[in-house]
């Protein structure tokens, strides 16, 4: 099953803007910036499925630091550094000296240096992750301006506190590719759903709901009461779908949500109040597993927060698209069911993103990059 059927040729001038452009939130780009990537995101992935090579960043390092687990943001990296032609190296976060109190600003110098594009996962702890992501960049930037070193070497948010733009772009794709190119009227439930393994980060449902808001769609975003996500993202989502024409709405109410919709993204996240607590305790190993227990216990308060058969058949003619970042807790966020039901869309879904991030990496990277696309195209 192939879906790369939504191409636009990206616009020249928006392309030659992007570049040296880090990917740290998607409120940072334009429509016409998201539009330009995206459509680079299906080149790529249009000429990997013809087994076009696309090794337009050879010999380049594409380094990767993870603070938190990951198998397909990884991956994916690795995958689209290997496509690029770039040698991708992942490092566990914990195993750097910013374990040892070496600030971001000089990790940024030091890694940039060295490598010719930044990945990093920093996505626990409210406050920190998006605040790493910018002072990494400051970093390498100085470096960069004051040794008179041209290179461009973008920051990719592989997920921090506030937004996973790669998996957000990943499923705008998707999305846009299952729906003919528009969003214009669908209307995408993102809710809350119950998960008894981990208090899991904010930013997936945070990325969803300012970037799936900017396209016109009903946007609805549900969760128990206690379970807010950050006050600037909503604001953004909210701003995003005024502007488009579409609607942002937040409900406490999963069936209301559910009923109609075109798009269900049923996943869990942290209660608020707690996830703010382990800010102050993050260098607190026993405190930060006290403040786990006692979010676990909470999100056992909701376990009808699930997405089964009975919700599906609310949904716009009991069939809407079932989006998952993954890895789903089945059983708890969904029933078994709708999972295998589900099972080859959500992998598909995941797929998109070595494609976003190849796309990330060569508008910063890849001087007129719309030439050096046509000639990929010729090879095959
Ligand atoms: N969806 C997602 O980011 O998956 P990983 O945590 O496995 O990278």
């Amino acid at each position: 099953m192939k879906h790369p059927t939504v191409y636009a040729k990206p616009d020249k001038a928006t392309l030659e803007g992007m570049l040296g452009k880090s990917l740290l939130c998607t409120q940072d780009f334009s429509d016409a910036e998201i539009d330009a990537l995206l459509a680079v995101a299906t080149t790529f992935e249009q000429l990997d499925g013809r087994g076009v090579r696309c090794d337009v960043l050879p010999a380049q390092l594409a380094y990767a630091v993870f603070f938190d687990n990951s198998t397909r943001t990884k991956s994916a990296w690795a995958g689209a550094a290997a496509r690029l032609g770039m040698h991708p190296v992942i490092v566990d976060g914990s195993s750097t000296q910013i374990a040892h109190g070496e600030t971001a600003w000089e990790t940024g110098a030091m890694l940039g240096m060295n490598a010719h594009a930044l990945g990093v996962r920093h996505d626990t702890i409210l406050g920190q992750g998006q605040t790493m992501l910018r002072e990494l960049k400051g970093g390498i930037d100085a470096f960069l301006r004051d040794t008179g070193d041209p290179r461009a070497v973008p920051v990719v948010n592989l997920q921090c506190d506030v937004d996973h733009p790669t998996q957000a772009l990943a499923d705008l794709q998707w999305l846009r590719q299952r729906f003919d190119g528009s969003l214009r009227g669908k209307k995408i439930a993102i809710s809350w759903a119950y998960s008894p393994s981990y208090a899991k980060p904010l930013s997936v449902p945070q990325g969803e709901a300012m970037l799936l808001s900017r396209w016109g769609a009903e946007v609805v975003l549900a969760h128990p009461p206690g379970y807010d996500l950050l006050p600037e993202t909503i604001a953004w989502a909210r701003d995003n779908a005024e502007r488009s024409g579409g609607r942002f709405a937040i409900t406490h109410d999963m069936d209301e949500a559910f009923a109609g919709a075109d798009v269900v993204y049923p996943k869990s996240w942290g209660p608020m109040a707690l996830m703010q607590e382990r800010v102050a305790a993050s260098a607190d190993k026993k405190a930060l597993a006290d403040i786990e227990k006692r979010m676990l216990a909470q999100n056992a308060a909701h376990t009808d927060w699930i997405c089964d058969e009975r919700r599906m058949a609310l949904t716009r003619e009991g069939k809407a698209l079932y989006l998952h970042c993954l890895p789903a807790d089945i059983g708890a966020e969904v029933s078994p069911g709708v999972m295998e039901r589900a099972r080859l869309d959500v992998a598909c879904e995941a797929h998109k993103k070595v494609y976003v991030i190849m796309a990330a990496l060569a508008v910063a990277k890849v001087p007129k990059l719309w030439r050096a696309l046509k000639d990929l195209h010729k090879r095959g």
